[in-house]
């Protein structure tokens, strides 16, 4: 049987440049490679912790759909689907919220950074803490089993959630039998944190990003806004200390990019640096930007996607929650 890479990602903000790079990209390479089925899905009950509008919650759900969909992700050959579309996902987070210590949940990164935030501010502890934030990570563990998989690509930040997930397996193989495979994280250590327009790393949470999708229009005018030093046109800059560079790296192919290296050492002016981002940027997003406005306009062919992802995860899902159920005396 071929390994199983599953997947989640949140609902919770527009696409931008450096979750493609970070993310996506690398997830999409994995679903073409051979020894792997791919389990990728939209984490909807995970982003609705933040408490949502729901317009807008509907809207970048689909966003995210139109968005895999449009880079290529083959959702015939995946499993390609939507969390809340699974309803064993709850019975299954219920039952091992149950083997799940609360010390383990106190000890889980997120929640514990905004305890340690309320501390600094003479806070109440529990201010802002819902019971979907607290157990995010049992949620998070219902989702990687249920489906039995192997390997879960991701982001430095959610391997203690891996972690979490595989010390539930245990606990529960323990108890009663072999009935969960280990799951393992995948990191991608390579993956280089891009910079957002200010410098920092490009993330929603600073307001410094790049959608991927933005419009001819506003694609130039965000990389107009990019910050650069104050190296005048004719000095020579330094390309592995520019942020242009970096995303340039990400779009040319590697006789552009060593030019344009020289380019920057015989001194470039910025605008131009800029000019030619464009250019190669708008290039490579303009199938993909095309594609995605077509599905956006087609939700009937989003949900009929989707729903038939559902249809096969829970094809999965059943027998799996049929045997767990059996397993502990349901
Ligand atoms: P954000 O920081 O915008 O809130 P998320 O935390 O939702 O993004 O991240 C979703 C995925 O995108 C994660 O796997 C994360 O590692 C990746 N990612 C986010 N920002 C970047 C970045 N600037 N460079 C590389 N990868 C990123
Ligand atoms: N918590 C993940 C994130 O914030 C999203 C997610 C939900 C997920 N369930 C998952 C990731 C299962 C991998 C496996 O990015």
């Amino acid at each position: 049987m071929k390994k199983r890479i599953l997947t989640g990602i949140k609902p919770t903000g527009q696409i931008h440049l450096g979750n493609y790079m970070g993310a996506i990209k690398p997830a999409l390479e994995l679903a073409k490679d051979e020894q792997y089925d791919a389990f990728y899905f939209i984490a909807d009950y995970h982003g609705l912790t933040r408490t949502p509008d729901p317009e807008e919650f509907k809207e970048l759900s689909y966003g995210i759909a139109a968005t895999w969909i449009a880079l290529g992700l083959d959702y015939e050959k995946s499993v390609f689907y939507r969390q809340s579309d699974i309803p064993e996902v709850f019975e299954l987070n219920w039952i091992l919220a149950c083997y799940a210590s609360k010390g383990l949940m106190n000890r889980a990164h997120a929640y514990k950074a905004i305890v340690d935030e309320n501390k600094k501010n003479g806070n109440d502890l529990d201010d802002g803490v819902n019971m979907g934030l607290f157990t995010y990570p049992i949620l998070m563990a219902a989702d990687i089993l249920l489906y039995n998989s192997n390997t879960v690509p991701v982001g430095k930040d959610q391997i203690q959630h891996v972690e979490i997930a595989r010390d539930l397996a245990q606990t529960f193989n323990k108890k009663y039998g072999a009935t969960f495979n280990l799951p393992e994280y995948k990191v991608d250590a390579d993956t280089a944190v891009l910079p957002g327009l200010d410098g920092r790393k490009m993330s929603k949470s600073y307001n410094n990003t790049i959608p991927l999708f933005s419009d001819e229009k506003k694609l130039l005018k965000l990389i107009k806004k990019i910050k650069t030093d104050s190296s005048l046109p004719g000095e020579p800059k330094d390309p592995d200390q520019s942020n242009l560079f970096s995303l340039y790296k990400q779009f040319a192919d590697a006789e552009q990019i060593a030019e344009m290296r020289t380019a920057y050492e015989q001194g470039i002016s910025w605008g131009e640096a800029k000019q030619q981002l464009f250019e190669v940027m708008n290039e490579a997003l303009r199938e993909p930007r095309e594609r995605y406005q077509e599905l956006m306009g087609n939700r009937d062919k989003l949900d009929q996607i989707l729903k038939e992802g559902a249809e096969k995860a829970r094809s999965i899902a059943t027998p799996m929650m049929k045997d767990i159920r059996t397993k502990i005396g349901l």
